[in-house]
């Protein structure tokens, strides 16, 4: 008897139902490493490597396959039901703009953005680079061409560091589920794997990045994760590679939220609620809302990913546009504060958010409280303030327990955030208790 997926994922013990969720959470929670990943050579190896990285903070992500025909969220395949013959049917409609990927890269850099990271394959199965390995990849299906080389080739001209994000789960390959159970299967099936891991690392020169993604159904060890990486390495030595083949690599990959580790880390987030093109989607974060979060990162001292969902053939959605456009207004007059960022530890503030750079404090507010604007805690004393970028000097008195910055404009000057640049004759820190507790509470 042959086993259709769906009994395998019975047989599997867990509810077909349920395993999109399973497969998640088995993501999101690869726990923050105690040291480095097991093929990462030093700390000082690896502090060079990711030197870039760091500095870039912020990049797009950039979900694209056949999903993006369908538009109606890239786990459609899984969440319908869709039998294999049928999807596949899409690979035949798939023939976008001829360097779409141009248009992207150009955004990203216009954006502020100074990497991007695409869907080399998805859980859907589907290789948008040439491969060996399968038919089941635009070069031999209607699209007709190498859309990895075309992406590759944007990026660089925009000169845009890339990386390549490659899903582990497979709902096509026939070995994609049984392998969990069948050891000729597993075999089969990461032979398929690393051989498409190394037409990644091999046939597109220099590559900055390689982002897994889930890797349901097999242990790091059953994907032999740690053999997988090393070829990757001997490969792309300077590569920077994320946590979920399993093991640790080189940095940390909050999904859908801000989460600070003690390693390096990058969140990813999309701009609606959907990664690929989902037409509907009609819940798109605001400008502000994405500066805030990439300020929320750079404070502490996170990468930012934010993803575009382009439609099946290629175009950026308009919403994105316009919302990106917004956003690299702000950046090209803020960017600076962004790429060359200390952590911060000052935090409190339910109108502002802080940057710093040596003594510096950047107080971006984004909620303007109009001609004065306080903060509480500050154990510094403040040498200067002005107004950033413009450099106009701004007026402030400094109390024990508060600083005031006053004379200020009654309306924000920059609607997204405007930012305070302030002096101080130390590294800026807050002491978010002693308000609370030392303050005199004898009032008149
Ligand atoms: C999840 C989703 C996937 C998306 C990814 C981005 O793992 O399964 O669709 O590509 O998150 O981080």
């Amino acid at each position: 008897m042959t086993l259709s997926r769906r009994n395998v994922l019975k047989t599997a013990g867990a509810a077909a139902a349920l395993l999109p969720e399973a497969a998640r959470a088995q993501t999101a929670s690869t726990p923050a490493p105690a040291n480095l990943g097991p093929t990462t050579s030093t700390v000082e190896d690896r502090n060079r490597r990711m030197q870039w990285w760091h500095e870039a903070r912020f990049g797009m992500f950039i979900h694209f396959g056949l999903y993006s025909v369908l538009g109606r969220h890239e786990w459609a395949m899984e969440q319908e039901g869709i039998p294999v013959a049928e999807y596949q049917q899409l690979a035949k409609q798939f023939n976008p703009q001829p360097h779409a990927a141009r248009a992207w890269a150009k955004l990203a850099k216009s954006s502020g953005m100074k990497y991007m990271v695409m869907t080399t394959k998805h859980h859907e199965g589907f290789c948008l680079f040439d491969t060996k390995l399968t038919n089941y990849c635009a070069p031999k299906q209607a699209a007709g061409r190498d859309l990895v080389a075309e992406y590759v080739e944007a990026a660089r001209a925009e000169g845009m560091r890339f990386g390549f994000y490659y899903s582990l789960m497979d709902w096509h390959h026939p070995d994609g589920a049984r392998c969990k159970t069948d050891e000729a299967a597993r075999r089969r099936f990461v032979a398929y794997i690393h051989g498409q891991v190394r037409e990644l690392c091999t046939n597109y020169g220099k590559v900055d990045i390689l982002w897994y993604d889930v890797s349901w159904p097999l242990t790091p060890e059953g994907w032999e994760s740690v053999q997988m990486n090393q070829m990757v390495r001997k490969l792309q030595p300077d590569i920077i590679i994320n946590n979920r083949s399993g093991i640790p690599e080189d940095f940390q990959t909050p999904e859908q939220r801000i989460q600070a580790y003690d390693v390096p880390w990058e969140s990813c987030m999309t701009m609606n609620d959907s990664w690929g093109f989902q037409r509907a989607d009609d819940n798109w974060k605001s400008p502000k809302t994405i500066v805030r979060n990439l300020l929320t990162c750079t404070r502490d001292q996170g990468n930012y990913l934010l993803n575009i969902g382009p439609k099946g053939d290629g175009s950026i959605p308009d919403p994105s546009i316009q919302i990106l456009t917004t956003v690299g207004r702000w950046m090209d007059a803020h960017n600076a504060l962004i790429h060359r960022a200390d952590r911060c530890q000052v935090k409190r503030s339910e109108f502002a958010l802080f940057t710093r750079q040596g003594n510096t404090l950047f107080i971006h507010a984004y909620f303007w409280p109009g001609e004065t604007l306080a903060v509480g805690g500050l154990q510094q004393k403040v040498l200067s303030a002005k107004l950033y970028p413009s450099g106009q000097p701004v007026q402030f008195e400094q109390e024990q327990f508060r600083v005031r910055f006053t004379g200020l404009p009654r309306y924000a000057p920059d609607p997204i955030a405007t930012v305070l640049q302030v002096e101080c004759d130390g590294e800026p820190t807050q002491d978010q208790l002693a308000i609370r507790v030392n303050r005199k509470r004898e009032g008149v």
